[in-house]
């Protein structure tokens, strides 16, 4: 065997580049490389770190499991071939299991000894004659199998391409990550679809919309930042589940990002993905020919505007030949279209697709066409019919590189909907699901929403269009024979350490990955996979983060808006707190229609917009008879009085009452369970999380008490349990002694305790006190007041006139009223109170922000046995 000793960095991206990092033997390793396969040889200490620079958390990617558990795996690792991605999968092994190199060289056979070896498999198979994979291997598949020679075994890490050797190490790394048994292994997986995306909703000054975690990791200033290194290590989380490209801006696209001196820094982002497989693609707006490329027109069928996209497409591809192509929102919420000029959306897409696809890239072309002017007052008027109406008359007018890119529900990313009947409706054009792990309309990763199981609910819905067609069997193009399709899903990273602010967020992304690759699996196994390689093996800590996950979907719709009624958040504001009404009255169309007698869409055919009628006939069969529909999308299907009866026994009303009294419990369990796992998971994750859960809590009872007392007085029907207008251990602040301070009405009524909160306008600091008159005992106090964006206001609460503690109102929530977004809570613990006792907050205003209160809530505290 020759071998090449290497005294430098491990391996240089190129052959040329490889071996001038060399020190020596220069011309003897180029020959053989030439001449033979070429074999990178790695051997690593088992007991040092190498020290790789990681500068965010690194989210579920954190080995301290694999290094324990990985004396099973030999320690020299064979590299066959020389691609960047291949070099990636050798040195993310030796990250994983060493870790430091202690010898790097190029040889022209496998070690005689035990080693892994990675490559394409035409390569490997030369070393390994007698073996074949157990299935076809497709484009980014890969093979895992172990094999016994007189000298020594091997673990075979092999693909049809380099992207595939990635995946399957991540997926080796992962087993590990779990403890399992990885002595014997032959396992072969491929994707189930070839488009794998996450979306950027990234601005080029900086700004993400609907992100929620800080500033972008692409952008700054109208340029692409100067410092890659999150975007490195962004491309390392995607590749480990499997993504393989990502659109790095908003939809609502700046044409800058297709000017000359943009794409060079195009490029740049493009070197940081590309040893982790991950192919760089933008949105474009269309009207791009003409604001960027200075034309009259952006007519699609304009051959001055298809020459023009060709030349700027031929471009991109000079300078990142791996581009994988376009993301294009068009005639939607106020962009450009090809409405403008009397065309289709086909038009549009082919004109672009055309340029693309001499050079292999795709088009997704977004279905989220509606007209956001709709006239509320008509009642077969119907947002939910939108996409529909539009589309399947373009069925088989598409470019074969052109991917209808379907929302996963009709409307927008609510809590519930059902499937998008345009899954069902297209035979001749590719689609990809639209998904979203930013919690646009979930709590914006202030909640903790696992979203893998409503995702779940939607990828294995039947549409019932070709026999059993479940929605990720047509994604995946296997329904009607499609080349392309698969998932794309808006992520919205940002700079925060923790990638999406909350720490438990991350497993939104994990398992969208995880179902791009794998829609078979369940919410259950990715829960408990993510949580396992996030946190560790400690079974308490498996046990209760997975479960805190599987219930948090449930608990945050049965406080916001269940029953199909959409999540009834803030549709004209930011999507963030209640507003129940901002749905109505106006062109948006997320309607609910609650009147004082009913609530609901009639979307039926019978009587309603006919919206059902889009599904097939025994999809219909589920939704259009009342007595039929799930009582979860009932009121998405239908608009019943309150008093109608569920299939659970219970009234619409009681149901809306009691759903949202749950829920708020739930909440607050959540924030309990995750407090049992004190010293079992490490101080700065565990201190984070508990804030979020804490305030999830508090902004739970905010929902359950906006829905239940809006409903109450629309269908002034009462609460069977009698908790709706009745808070016992409430003081309203309106109602306390005020000096200073003054009454103020809040808009919308129902986002303050009353109608009312308190205000101090006009003086550097107010007062509210009241007496307390309970039992002598040990209490919890809970101030409600409103945190504002506009200021930050200092509160101090005292017992007796001796200060007991204090707090600024210093968080970011997404306004500058008081109102549901701001609502918030300060919790002061176990405090001895006396009968007779007086409490007092003093509020000291800034800026704009009047150092607002709501309410003081006194209450014993719950012991741990009563949970
Ligand atoms: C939602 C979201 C917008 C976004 C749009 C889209 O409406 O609130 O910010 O632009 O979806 O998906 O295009």
């Amino acid at each position: 065997m020759y071998r090449v000793r290497m005294n430098g960095e491990f391996l240089g991206r190129t052959p040329g580049l490889t071996l001038r990092t060399f020190a020596f033997r220069l011309d003897a390793v180029l020959r053989y490389v030439t001449h033979f396969r070429f074999v990178a040889l790695l051997t690593f200490l088992a007991i040092c770190s190498y020290g790789f620079a990681q500068a965010a958390d690194p989210a579920w990617l954190r080995y301290d499991v694999v290094k324990q558990s990985s004396s099973t795996l030999p320690q020299t690792i064979a590299v066959v071939g020389t691609g960047d991605v291949l070099r990636t999968a050798g040195s993310e092994l030796v990250r994983a299991l060493g870790t430091e190199p202690r010898r790097q060289g190029a040889v022209t056979a496998i070690p005689a000894k035990n080693a892994l070896v990675l490559g394409r498999w035409k390569d490997v198979h030369a070393f390994f004659p007698a073996l074949k994979p157990p299935q076809a291997l497709a484009e980014d598949g890969f093979w895992l199998k172990t094999v016994q020679r007189k000298n020594g075994k091997y673990w075979l890490i092999v693909a049809t391409n380099d992207r595939g050797v990635l995946y399957g190490t991540f997926a080796l790394l992962r087993a590990v990550a779990q403890k399992k048994d990885v002595a014997t292994l032959d396992e072969a997986q491929n994707p189930s679809a070839p488009i794998r995306w996450a979306s950027e909703w990234d601005n080029l000054d900086g700004s993400i919309e609907r992100g929620y975690a800080g500033r972008s990791i692409f952008f700054e200033d109208g340029k692409v930042r100067a410092d890659l290194a999150r975007v490195s290590e962004y491309a390392r989380l995607l590749a480990s589940v499997g993504i393989n490209a990502c659109s790095i801006n908003n939809v609502n696209a700046d044409p800058k990002i297709l000017g000359q001196d943009f794409i060079p820094q195009l490029a740049r982002v493009s070197d940081a993905f590309r040893p982790w497989g991950v192919r760089l693609a933008i949105s474009v707006d269309l009207s791009s020919p003409k604001t960027v490329g200075g034309l009259s027109t952006f007519d699609p069928l304009d051959p001055q505007v298809s020459a023009w996209w060709q030349r700027t497409v031929d471009s991109i591809y000079k300078q990142i030949p791996d581009f994988a192509g376009v993301v294009v929102k068009a005639d939607s919420e106020g962009r450009s279209g090809p409405s403008q000029y009397g065309r289709s959306a086909a038009d549009a897409a082919n004109v672009i697709a055309s340029a693309l696809k001499p050079h292999g890239g795709v088009m997704l072309y977004r279905a989220f066409v509606y007209n956001h002017h709709l006239d509320w007052t008509d009642p077969k008027a119907d947002r939910a019919r939108a996409a529909y109406d539009y589309f399947p008359p373009l069925d088989g007018k598409f470019e074969d590189n052109v991917v209808i890119q379907i929302k996963h529900g009709p409307i927008d990313f609510q809590v519930r909907e059902p499937a998008s009947p345009l899954f069902g409706a297209m035979k001749q054009t590719n689609e990809a699901i639209e998904l979203q792990v930013t919690q646009e309309y979930l709590g914006q990763q202030r909640h903790l929403v696992f979203i893998p199981p409503m995702w779940k609910g939607v990828l294995d819905f039947d549409m019932h269009v070709n026999g059993v067609t479940p929605v990720k069997e047509i994604v995946a193009g296997k329904v009607w024979n499609r080349r392309l399709g698969g998932y794309n899903a808006v992520v919205n990273v940002g700079l925060d350490h923790y990638w999406l602010g909350h720490p438990l967020a991350m497993a939104n992304l994990y398992g969208y990955g995880r179902l791009a690759w794998n829609p078979d699996l369940s919410a259950d196994q990715i829960a408990k996979e993510w949580t396992t390689l996030t946190f560790g093996t400690d079974a308490k800590v498996v046990d209760t983060v997975s479960r805190m996950l599987l219930s948090s979907w449930r608990t945050y719709e049965n406080y916001t808006g269940p029953l199909g009624l959409q999540t009834l958040t803030d549709i004209t504001g930011p999507h963030f707190g209640p507003n129940i009404e901002s749905s109505e009255n106006n062109g948006w169309g997320q309607w609910h229609r609650a009147d004082a007698k009913g609530v609901g869409m009639d979307r039926t055919v019978a009587s309603g917009t006919g919206f059902i009628g889009q599904y097939s006939p025994e999809v219909q069969k589920i939704y259009e008879p009342v007595e039929k529909c799930p009582d979860d999308l009932l009121l998405f299907m239908h608009h019943v009085p309150y008093t109608f009866v569920l299939h659970s026994g219970k009234t619409v009303i009681q149901y809306l009452y009691d759903s949202h009294y749950a829920g708020a419990e739930e909440a607050a369990t959540l924030a309990k369970e995750w407090e049992s796992l004190h010293g079992l998971v490490d101080g700065p994750r565990y201190s984070e999380v508990l804030k979020r859960q804490q305030y999830q809590a508090g902004h739970a009872i905010v929902w359950r008490d906006v829905v239940v007392n809006y409903f109450h007085k629309l269908s002034g029907i009462e609460d069977a349990q009698d908790r709706v207008g009745h808070n016992p251990n409430r003081i309203e602040a309106e109602a306390m002694q005020l000096s200073g301070y003054a009454p103020v009405n809040v808009t919308p009524w129902e986002t303050a305790s009353g109608g009312k909160a308190i205000a101090c306008a006009s003086q550097s600091s107010c007062s509210a006190s009241t007496r307390f008159d309970g039992k002598p005992g040990t209490y919890n106090v809970s101030v409600q007041y409103f945190d504002q964006n506009n200021g930050v206001s200092h509160y101090e609460l005292f017992l007796n006139d001796r200060l007991i503690d204090s707090w600024a109102a210093d968080d970011h929530f997404p306004s500058d009223k008081m109102n549901g977004h701001t609502s918030t809570r300060h919790i002061f613990e176990d405090v001895q109170l006396q009968t007779g006792d007086t409490l007092k907050i003093v509020g000291h205003p800034d800026a704009g922000e009047p150092a607002p209160l709501d309410y003081v809530e006194v209450v014993q505290p719950i012991v741990p046995e009563q949970l």
